[in-house]
């Protein structure tokens, strides 16, 4: 089993999650590869059968140029914010495709209550362009906008990707 796991992070909490993630799948025996979606190359189904995609909520959905700028100004990396996972997404064809897609996202725990999640974003775009979502999208929570996560999320996203990769292996084609 192979996977792709495609995150952006303007604080580091999306990027500690997403490492926590290829940690899990690399215990559950999984192939990975992580890269930032400003740099990450349109996922090819002959290469990888898994593909893990997630970044942080901004304004209930994913990034937008408008609100990493703004989280720019409240101390974020000016060196993420050119492209995300919702530009990243726009430039795959439409399928249909092969790989089987999990989305994740950080957000505020003290906003968990609301609906908004760039994971669930994320997924229906994927799915709009022709991807099969494995497995409901998952959010870790972070104390405020910078940051930290919170305790123990660090850990459930290594469980989270343990558990994605063995469902992925177990419904990939023999
Ligand atoms: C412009 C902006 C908008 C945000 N909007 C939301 C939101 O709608 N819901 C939420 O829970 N968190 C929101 N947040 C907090 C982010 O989710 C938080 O900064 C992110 O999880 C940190 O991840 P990162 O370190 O990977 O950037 C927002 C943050 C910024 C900067």
């Amino acid at each position: 089993m192979r996977a792709l796991v495609v995150y952006e992070s303007m604080f580091g909490n999306s990027r500690t999650v997403a490492r926590a993630i290829v940690d899990g799948l690399r215990a559950a025996r999984v192939d990975v590869e992580l890269v930032n979606a400003a740099e990450a190359a349109t996922p090819r189904g002959d290469l990888v059968e898994l593909l893990v995609v997630g970044g942080p909520t901004h304004a209930f959905s994913m990034t937008r140029h408008g609100t990493r700028e703004d989280a720019v100004r409240q101390g974020g990396a000016a060196a993420a914010a050119g492209s995300g996972i919702r530009e990243w997404i726009d430039q795959v064809h439409k399928g249909p495709h092969s790989e089987m897609v999990a989305t994740f996202d950080t957000r505020v725990g003290k906003m968990r209550h609301l609906p908004g999640s760039a994971a669930k974003a994320a997924a229906k775009a994927l799915r709009k362009v022709g991807y099969h979502t494995l497995v409901a999208s998952e959010s870790f929570y972070v104390d405020d906008v910078a940051g930290p996560l919170l305790d123990g999320e660090e850990e459930r996203a290594r469980a989270w990707g343990e558990r994605l990769g063995a469902t992925a292996t177990s419904r990939a084609p023999a």
